[in-house]
Parts: structure tokens; sequence; C-alpha cells
């Protein structure tokens, strides 16, 4: 079998403000405002705050993305439990006063939320606008028949995240995605309005279909004249595309454009190169409405015996699963906090994400398509069976059409997104409901974009489960059991292979258990787990050898997936610790261990593992720390991928090793004494890299290494400052827990504070912070003013530190 998707993409302009007019450009003519800053809120239900005439006089003033559950204080007690983060949820409200100029009282108006989590009501000027009860879809309203125009206007949202358990991880609670006030002429690109495909690409040219679907909200009937121009990825205009039309008053029409771009830049992972159609909408002279969609053009394909082809070339989809919190910063959305997950796991070699389980903001796909990542957009974690008391499941009859159309309808320009998924472990496997809802939510999908395959992450492994069985999955997406794997093609009759979702390995930074050879595995009941059988520490060991019943350690699986080139990919479970889901542990436990990156963003061990493999970066990475008892065994590893290594301990040679058949790492078993443990990498003879670990001394002072020290005065701008003990050799002392308090002055603050501790009770907005294992983290936000931010770090005992960032 073999299926091929062609395609090509766009991204909804939510930004684009381009200046034009009939023939040559002149005005701004659609224009999408930020509309995040100077919200009022208020924790609490206030029935009255629809309406204009309430006084929010005493309520807090703040910008959005806000996430009002990050801001409380861990209790096993809040009804999400740990599974959700130990935070609380609740009913919070948020008003908006602003003006809209008399001027603008002939164009159409309408609030564009990204995503606000749950139940999102939404009043202008006391008129009901809607419900959307999915914290996940992006929806809009149109605010222009109850706008004053010349005069105020107040927005209310009631956001209602009260029942809960309503998610099995961290969902955060607010309005935690970016808002836009969006204004256009009468006749206009709709909502999500273009789609743009490919469906011939060679090296020499590249077909391109660009279909938009034009509003005309007049009075009249309309001949309107659709300009579209094609832009290089270098920005030249490479073509002009005009068409007529007439569309009648009140309804919408589809135009349909083709164009050819010979020689066309591929995008792909390693050169996302991005063109860009610019929409304009004529009627008569004048242009209504203009539209900007950046696109790639690339053309893969998944084959059931070889694997995925990117542009003709075959390539393993070396992706991982996130969900969508950011650590410290709780759910709302700040595109540069995505954008360093993305670096790190970049510089790790990862080459997609998938966006478990839920629709991600358009700000993630944007840096996909940009940084180049491959997608997997997925749209639930449930249908109608629910997995939580109060989740989505109880929404889905009424809702899953819309929410599935408008992730479709939304993301389908964009190059990174190649899989399209209708479902994570999804109950109705193991119902006959399954082989019902399957092909109507895959039938959605094909119906507004056909160019990519649809999968569904099983669990249940068996090939006759109703999802597989209603022969709906382009792509047999498959979790855990790494066991079944070699069997696949044999089990499977159709359908190529993805392993959606694999390894579940747990680890916490920094923690090792000695010597470590066997395979930790908990006990199979998750929900209700033995302690009695379990690490008291709340620790578990970095050796690769941690992991949940129906997961595998890291290595096992990669080399699973290494070996056989059906296996078109995997999506480890996870890229990035995130809020919730402790599993295996308890209370107080609070975030995942699953992470190969911990919640602060400092990469565990088998980060290197990956690197070595999925890179062509020198890469040499020993680990554990120095600092262990006299007489001690301790086992030390090394990932790399040179040819051979030296271990020296205290300058004596512990022997040369070379990784045998599919070995992943080396290691020397080593009876501990005090001193230095270096390891020299060699390729052909040749010294490539070496690295040393001290026995550290005492804590002796603290180092601050900002990620960026030039920021933009946009606001919103954040510099992530790694900080560290040191001994007074500069050693990373392993064990310090040193409590550090910050302090920042000028065009800034101090925005969160972490290390990465699964089990830390210290809330993420206090300004300090302990050590865990040696590191912590302070987060930066530039002001919307230039100039110096310093920030100082205090600990007791330990010399003051400071480093100063500029934002510009
Ligand atoms: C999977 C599930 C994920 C997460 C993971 C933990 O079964 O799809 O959402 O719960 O287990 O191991």
């Amino acid at each position: 079998m073999y299926m091929k998707y062609f395609s090509l993409i766009g991204i909804l302009a939510c930004a684009a403000a381009i200046l034009f007019s009939c023939s040559e450009p002149t005005a701004n003519v659609r224009n999408t405002e930020d509309f995040n800053s100077d919200w009022k809120f208020a924790l609490g239900d206030f029935p009255d705050a629809s309406q204009p005439v309430f006084d929010d006089g005493s309520w807090r003033t703040l910008d959005l993305p806000h996430d009002w559950s990050i801001e409380g204080s861990f209790s096993p007690n809040h009804p999400a439990g740990t599974g959700g983060g130990a935070l609380p949820g609740g009913i919070g409200w948020y008003r908006k006063t602003f003006e809209v100029p008399a001027a603008d009282s002939a164009k159409k108006i309408f609030i564009h939320f990204d995503g606000v989590y749950r139940n999102a009501e939404v009043w202008i000027n006391g008129q009901y606008l809607g419900k959307r009860p999915y914290g996940y879809s992006s929806f809009r309203y149109e605010l222009t028949p109850w706008l004053n125009f010349g005069g105020k206007n107040i927005l209310a949202v009631k956001v209602d995240n009260s029942k809960q358990p309503n998610s099995r991880w961290y969902s955060g609670s607010g309005i935690y995605r970016n808002v836009w006030l969006v204004k256009t002429g009468k006749i206009h690109v709709d909502l999500w309005g273009t789609y743009i495909t490919t469906p011939r690409v060679t090296k020499e040219s590249a077909h391109i279909v660009i279909r938009t679907t034009v509003k005309n909200a007049s009075a009249a009937d309309q001949t309107v004249t659709l300009r579209t121009m094609v832009f290089s990825p270098e920005g030249k205009k490479i073509s002009t595309l005009k068409t007529e039309t007439t569309i009648p008053a009140g309804s919408t029409g589809e135009v349909t454009q083709e164009a050819t771009v010979t020689s066309p830049q591929l995008w792909s992972v390693s050169h996302p190169f991005l063109y860009k159609a610019l929409t304009q909408v004529l009627a008569g002279n004048e242009v209504t409405d203009d539209y900007e969609t950046p696109f790639g053009i690339r053309y893969f394909a998944f084959d059931r015996e070889k694997g995925f082809f990117l542009n003709g070339e075959p390539m393993k989809i070396l992706g991982v699963c996130n969900h969508h919190d950011l650590g410290c910063l709780g759910a709302a959305i700040n595109t540069r906090a995505l954008e360093r997950q993305l670096e790190i796991l970049k510089a790790m070699g990862a080459n997609a994400i998938r966006t478990s389980h839920n629709p991600p903001a358009p700000e993630l796909l944007n840096l996909c398509d940009r940084m180049g990542f491959l997608v997997m957009d997925e749209a639930f974690d449930m249908w109608k069976i629910n997995k939580t008391p109060f989740d989505y499941g109880l929404d889905f009859d009424e809702w899953h059409q819309a929410d599935l159309r408008d992730m479709i309808l939304r993301d389908r320009n964009h190059p990174s997104v190649i899989i399209w998924s209708i479902g994570n472990e999804i109950p109705e496997q193991w119902d006959t409901s399954g082989l019902r809802i399957a092909p109507e939510l895959a039938g959605i999908v094909k119906s507004l974009d056909p160019t990519r395959p649809i999968t569904s992450a099983c669990n249940n492994p068996n090939p006759k489960n109703y999802i597989i069985r209603s022969n709906v999955l382009d792509l047999i997406g498959y979790n855990y059991h790494i066991e079944y794997f070699p069997s696949f093609l044999d089990s499977f009759q159709r359908g190529a292979f993805i392993a959606s979702e694999t390894t579940s390995a747990l680890a916490t930074r920094g923690s090792y258990d000695m010597p470590s050879d066997s395979v930790r595995i908990w006990p199979t009941d998750w929900r209700s787990p033995d302690m009695s059988v379990m690490n008291k520490d709340f620790t578990c060991s970095a050796y690769d050898n941690c992991r949940v019943p129906w997961g595998s350690t890291h290595e096992a699986t990669w080399k699973v997936i290494k070996k056989y080139d059906f296996l078109s990919g995997l999506f480890i479970w996870t890229g990035f610790d995130y809020l919730g889901e402790p599993t295996p542990y308890p209370w107080p436990a609070r975030s995942s261990y699953f992470g190969i990156v911990d919640l602060a963003g400092f990469p565990k061990d088998a980060y290197y593992m990956y690197q070595s493999e999925w890179t062509n970066t020198p890469v040499l990475h020993i680990f554990p720390h120095w600092n262990w008892k006299e007489g001690q065994t301790v086992d030390v590893w090394a990932y790399t991928n040179a040819e051979e290594v030296e271990l020296f301990l205290n300058g004596k040679s512990m022997g040369t090793k070379r990784k045998q058949g599919d070995d992943l790492h080396l290691m020397w078993r080593l009876t501990w004494e005090p001193g230095t443990v270096k390891a020299i990498a060699r390729t052909g003879g040749k010294e490539v890299l070496t690295k040393e670990i001290h026995t550290a001394g005492k804590p002796a002072r603290i180092l601050l290494e900002p990620d960026r020290t030039k920021l933009k005065a946009d606001g919103k701008d954040l510099s992530f400052v790694k900080i560290s003990i040191l001994d007074d050799k500069g050693n990373i002392v392993p064990y310090a827990d040193n409590l550090v308090k910050f302090e920042v002055n000028g065009a800034g603050k101090l925005r969160a504070t972490d290390n990465g501790n699964p089990v830390s009770m210290e809330s993420f907005q206090t300004s300090e912070r302990k050590a865990f294992h040696g590191l912590c983290l302070a987060v930066i936000q530039a002001s919307d003013k230039a100039g110096k931010i310093t920030l100082k770090a205090v600990s007791d005992g330990l010399p003051e530190a400071s480093v100063t960032i500029a934002a510009e």
C-alpha cells in the first residue's frame, strides 16, 4: 500500500495588516489588533457582570493570556486531583472596556479567541454571543450589530472550569490563549477562508491551488475581484492571479485560483521554506479586505513497508508528545516559551511534535512551520465515553462536529501538519459505537482536507478493535506495546504504521539509583498504586531503567523503531515534563516524570542518548555526578556518537569501550573514590571530545546564565535564566538545594521560578526557589519599555550574583 499526500499550506493571517488599494497598495484594510491588554478579572461567579452597568472597579487589572490556576497553591484537595496538577479550578470573569472609532462603523468587527479553558460564554454590551465548551478550540463572534461606534463598549467573558476533574492532565483555567479584534470590510475573506494545496510537486515545478471563501456581508449582490499574489520565501512576487465572481448579498462564494511555481523551494525540516499568498478582495475599485496566508510546498508519503518519505526522501519521524502547559508559566501561552521548548527539542534532533491530546495554540504551528517540525495535530482525548467525570465526553454529542471542523479549517494550511489524529486512546476501541463514530469523524476531516492521512492513537493492541475495524484510518497509530511492533505487517492487513505514543519512561533529573542494572516497573494498577513497592522518595533513577507497565525504556523503544523501516516513526511520551499526571506517584507529586526534559527545561540524561542518535553534532555525555561514598560501586554511563570512549578515574585508564551491536550507551562499573572522572571520545583514532566530572565541594557561589541577554521590549519576551550552585572550583554541587531569592529591577519583571522538582510545593509565582540537584530557573519578562533589566540572586552564605539583560 502506498499513500501519497501532496499538500501545501498557509497560516491564518491573524496579524496581517498589509497596505493595498485597487491597483497598488495604499491602505490598511484588514486590521487584526492584539486585544490582550487591560482586562479586568475576578475569581468567582458574578452573573451581573455580563451587563454593562456592572461595576468592575474593584477587580484586578491584568493582561491576557492568563491562567488563574497556576496562581493557586498546590493541594491534594483541589477537585482536579494530582492528575490535574493539584491546582484549583473554579469560575472566573473577565471584562474589557474599549472604544471603537466612529470611522469603523462601515466595517465588520469580530472578536477572536484562540482558546479559553473552558465553557467560555461571551457578551458584548450585555448581548449574549454564545458558549464554547471545549477549552482547546479557537472561535470568534461578530460584534458589529451591538457596538457603540465612537463610544464605550464592554466585552464580558465567563469561564467555568469548576466541574472537575475534567482532564487527565493540568488544563489551566481562563483566557489562556491570545485574543484578537479583527476589522474587515463588508466583503471579506471568511474565517479561516483560504485553503492552499499543492496537488503536483516536482523539482521543476509545483502546481498550486488556492481556494478562497469570500463573504459578502453587504446588503447588495456584489461582483468581486479576487487578486492573489504569491511571494517566494525571499519575498519576491512570483505570481498574480485575478478572478471575478458575483456573490449574492449575505452569502459566501468560493473562488479557486491556480498557479505554477517553477523550481520550488521545498519545505522540509532542515529547510523550512515558506511562501506567502496575499489575497485582496476588491469590490469595484475598493479593496475591502486583504489577507495573508503563509504556506509551504512539500509532498510526503507513508509507505506500508518503507515508512515515511518527505519530498521523496526516506526519513524517520523523530517526534515527541507534549501537553500544552509551559511549566511554571502554566497554560498561559507565550510564544518565546514555546519557541524555547522547540529549540531545546531541535537541538536533541527531534523533528516532530504530537499536540497531545488536543488542538494546539496557533503559535505552536506557526513555530513548527518556521523551525521545521512535522506535526501530528490531534483533536480529542475522548469521544462520547468519558475518561474523567466532567470531561469533554459530556459535550461530545453537541460539539464534536464544530470542534473537529474548526481544527481542520484553522490548521490545514500549515506545512508542518502531516497527520490528523481524531483521538487518543479512545475508549470506543472497545465499544461498537467506535464503528459509527470513527467514520463520522474521518468523514468530517476528509471533506475539509483529503491531503493528509488520518490516524487515531490506539492502545487496544487487538487489530480487531472497533476503531481499526471501521477501516477509516489511513495510518495505524499505535501507543506502546513495542513487543507487537515486529509482527505489525502480519497483524494489520492495511495501513501504514506510526508509533503514535511510546516509552513513558520515568526519570527525575539528577537522581540516580546505584548500581543500575535492573528495570524498574511500577505496579500495574497505576490509579491506586501500591506505595509499599514504590520508592518512597518520589524520584526515579535516570539510568534508563524506570518505566510504567505499559511503557518501555528509552533505549528499548528506540532500538525497535530504528530497526524496522516500516515503522515510520515515533512520538515519545513526552518531550517536556508537564503539570499534572505524576503517574505512578501520588500526592505530593504534582507534575509528570515522563519528560526527556524536566519542567524547568533542563535536559535529563536520556536527552543526550537521543542527541547522539538523532544528530550529527559530536556528543559525549557522561553521568552520574561524582559525589558518592568511599568504596561505593558506581556505574558511569556515556552517550556518544564517537567510535570509542576511554574513561579515566583520577588519571588512571578504566578502559576504552566501543558500542557493540545495537548498544546505545557505554558503561564502566567503578569503585568510587573522590576526584575526577575524565572521558575522551575518539573517532578514527582522533580525539573528538573530552568531558570531566569532579567531586564537588560545598556550595560557594551562584552562577546565572540567561538563555538570551537581548529581549524585545514588547511586554511579552522572556529570558530563561539558569541558576547553578557551584563549589569554589566551579563544579555544580549535585545535592545543592540552597534557597535562592531573586530581585528584578529595571525594564522587566520576574515572571516565574521553577527547579524541575515534581514534588516541590513552592509556588511558581514567588520570588524565591530552592535549587534542585544544583539548579533552578528564573523567568524574566520584558516590559514594553526599552531599558536594562537586572536580576539579582542571593542565598544565605553565598556571595550575591547578578546579571543584566537588555530590552530593546
Ligand atoms: C498514555 C496516554 C497519555 C499518558 C500516558 C502516561 O496511555 O495516552 O496521555 O497518560 O499514558 O504513561
